[in-house]
């Protein structure tokens, strides 16, 4: 495949003719779509209809389907309910202003899923079946495809154990889905300033766990952090590695990036514990582009907090599908409270931001061939 076949939408168009559509009979109104669509809220309601496809160990997938959205029917014994092996993506449809709608970097998605497959125990899903279920659900649901800027058809395909058996073992049937989720700003409000709450008692993963896998374990397990946050008055939890307690990881659902006075960016590298973000790897290429020096390391806490109040360390933000780039205007424990510059969005931080929404709207020039058109 050259690089610009996925600019033509016929690719994937040929690729979601493996999805049979079984169409919703009951689908909403134009008026009650438009009004849903609308809403800014993240990951409220949901589209007409799902992709689904099985998987058992004897045949391999099978049965690929647009499918109404639906409760799923789920035996009380199936694994996922007991052992928790799932693993799941999250990737946005944007609508440019000429109507088009458009994916971001999907093959990504496809790869880390198969990563994270891989970890849980789980069967790959081919990158072709998992563009094929996005594009076949899109297709499906185009008129779910919000129009204005950073509101997006959030996407989210997931795989998980579903034959009922309380053995703990290789998974011997397993289902694939995607749902489709109109959506507005992960942080409602606009972008302003997130507040960061320091966890270093309860950890998401550990050396040699999970964290470099989307699985909905590590989400779970960061939710105690996040909520001891919540309560000191934080938006968002970043963790601390659990064997020494000395490098900042990353946030509940982000990744974390750290812009100097001199211009050079350094992000936490991946070590096992922390999640490959689509977004932290795309930011890194537009930070390069542009003539910034980006360090991957492990970034020492303390070293951090003392840039930041010597004024070393300008900006801090966060980054991710869901909440693309958010600015951080505070790190806060039982043991600290700095602020990040003036508290106030940085200028890198809202340049970055704007040139990476710039490219996923289709306004500006998409230099790395980052977008894949769906129709
Ligand atoms: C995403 O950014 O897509 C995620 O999966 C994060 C989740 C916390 C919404």
């Amino acid at each position: 495949m050259t690089t610009q076949s996925h600019h033509d939408p016929a690719y994937l168009d040929s690729l979601a003719e493996r999805f049979t559509v079984l169409p919703n009979d009951n689908p909403a109104s134009d008026a009650k779509r438009e009004g849903l669509i609308d809403k800014p809220a993240f990951g409220q309601v949901f589209s007409d209809s799902m992709a689904h496809m099985s998987w058992t160990k004897g045949e391999g997938w099978s049965d690929r389907r647009i499918e109404p959205y639906a409760p799923i029917k789920l035996d009380p014994g199936a694994s996922v309910l007991h052992y928790a092996q799932e693993v799941f993506e999250g990737l946005k449809a944007y609508r440019h202003a000429d109507g088009s709608t458009w994916l971001f970097r999907p093959d990504a998605n496809a790869e880390r899923m198969q990563n994270s497959a891989k970890r849980l125990y789980l069967p790959e899903v081919s990158v072709d079946d998992f563009l094929a279920s996005c594009a076949a659900l899109v297709l499906q649901d185009r008129k779910w495809v919000p129009t204005r800027r950073e509101y997006t058809l959030y996407l989210r395909p997931f795989l998980f154990a579903s034959e009922p058996f309380l053995g703990v073992r290789a998974p011997q049937e397993v289902d694939y889905c995607v749902i489709a989720s109109p959506s507005g700003p992960y942080f409602p409000g606009g972008v302003k300033p997130v507040s960061i709450w320091v966890e270093d008692k309860f950890f998401r993963t550990g050396p040699g766990g999970t964290g470099f896998a989307k699985c909905g374990g590590n989400y779970a397990a960061s939710l105690v952090g996040e909520y001891r946050g919540i309560d000191q008055g934080c938006e968002q939890v970043c963790f601390v590695d659990a064997a020494t307690k000395t490098y900042l990881e990353e946030l509940g659902g982000m990744n974390m990036m750290v812009a100097h006075k001199d211009g050079h960016v350094e992000t936490p590298s991946l070590n096992g514990n922390i999640l490959p973000g689509v977004t932290r790897r795309s930011i890194i290429q537009l930070l390069e582009d542009s003539g910034h020096d980006v360090v991957e390391k492990m970034i020492v806490l303390q070293e951090l907090l003392d840039d930041i109040r010597s004024g070393e360390v300008t900006e801090v933000f966060a980054c991710g599908t869901a909440a693309i780039i958010t600015p951080i205007g505070r790190f806060k424990s039982e043991d600290f409270d700095v602020t990040v510059g003036d508290g106030e969005p940085g200028e890198l931080t809202m340049k970055l931001r704007d040139e990476l929404l710039g490219i996923q709207m289709g306004e500006i020039e998409d230099p790395h061939d980052w977008m894949w058109k769906v129709c």
